[in-house]
């Protein structure tokens, strides 16, 4: 019994040793531990031993059986993995894990483009709360009782006295009452108005107020800070038009247009076949506003503006619905 240990050992790994194949290594693992297999045979001769023998020779069967599994094993592992020793084997052809890069949201971009061309003139950044008053929303702002801003389907009230501010000039305020004058600041933020959502309204969306306020500040001041600005913003051939408007803080003051950008002034359909796209509405400070904040305005004069950002962001990258700004959809964000 125990040279037939012995001799199936031996010609266990000489067959081993020649198995190249997955299908010839599995015919080995049949022939020794098949269920008719050498090692069954042995075992069912170990059965018909003399007890005295059987705790020995059991030990030798044992001590083989677990060999041969090992062995063959091992084996089929080598097999898997190649001719390269596993742990040790990098591909360097392989592409890399690329992680995954954060990125600005288009309104941010679109806002740090705005502010990065106002703070290289000298312009302050300046922030305010987005729950106001009423006096800095309106009243400060020379926006009588009557108008149809005021109405609580154009305002968010939170109390009668306080709302989500509808517009940024509300800062404009708030500065002037901090501070005297030379005033050369920007206000960026959100503001709120009770919009039916649709492509082009938001009940949220984000401003950028302008103001100085100095001793001499003539409309033609605005009129080449903002030619200035357009230019810097959507390229040195876009034109700025000037056309009368009306705003109760402001007097005079105006809507500004750009020559389309799509088409160049020619006529398309993103500026209605006009040639020109309103950005922005500007002015020079209504003497009432100074008087509310107690400048004096004999000796003060301004110029203020403010423009929207989603508007802006929409026209510089031809997005043309508003909702996708804040539908978090990763695949639209990617894109900036
Ligand atoms: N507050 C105005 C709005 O929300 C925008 C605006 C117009 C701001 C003229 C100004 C300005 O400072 O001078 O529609």
């Amino acid at each position: 019994m125990r040279d037939e240990i012995r001799k199936i050992a031996q010609s266990f790994e000489t067959e081993l040793a020649s198995a190249g194949s997955a299908d010839s290594i599995e015919a080995v693992r049949i022939k020794y531990l098949g269920r008719k297999g050498l090692m069954a045979v042995l075992m069912a001769k170990f059965r018909s031993l003399p007890n005295e023998e059987k705790p020995l020779i059991g030990k030798d069967i044992n001590l083989l059986k677990a060999r041969i599994q090992n062995a063959l094993a091992e084996k089929k592992e080598k097999q898997r993995s190649g001719p390269f020793p596993k742990k040790s084997y990098t591909d360097v052809s392989m592409p890399g894990i690329r992680p995954e890069e954060g990125k600005l949201h288009p309104i941010t971009k679109t806002l740090s483009e705005i502010s990065d061309i106002f703070i290289s003139l000298g312009f302050n950044v300046a922030r305010g709360p987005e729950i106001e008053s009423e006096f800095h929303n309106f009243e400060a702002l020379n926006i009588p009782p009557e108008h149809p801003s005021r109405d609580a389907f154009d305002t968010f009230y939170i109390s009668e006295n306080t709302l989500l501010r509808s517009h940024t000039s509300t800062v404009q305020i708030r500065i002037m009452e901090k501070q005297k004058p030379p005033i050369q600041a920007i206000m960026p933020g959100r503001v709120y108005r009770p919009d039916a959502v649709d492509a082009s309204h938001s009940f949220m969306f984000h401003q950028v107020e302008g103001l100085m306020v100095d001793t001499s500040i003539r409309f033609s001041d605005l009129k080449g800070l903002l030619s200035l600005f357009t230019k810097r913003m959507f390229g040195a051939k876009t034109k700025t038009k000037f056309r009368p408007s009306f705003f109760p803080f402001t007097e005079p003051s105006a809507e500004v247009d750009i020559s389309c950008i799509i088409c160049g002034g020619r006529g398309c359909r993103v500026c209605s076949h006009t040639g020109w796209l309103e950005i922005l509405g500007a002015g020079t400070v209504n003497p009432r506003v100074f008087e509310a904040v107690g400048y004096s305005p004999r000796k003060y004069t301004g110029l203020a503006f403010g423009m929207g950002v989603e508007r802006i962001a929409m026209l510089k990258y031809g997005i043309s619905d508003i909702r996708l700004f804040f539908e978090n959809d990763i695949r639209f964000l990617r894109q900036f």
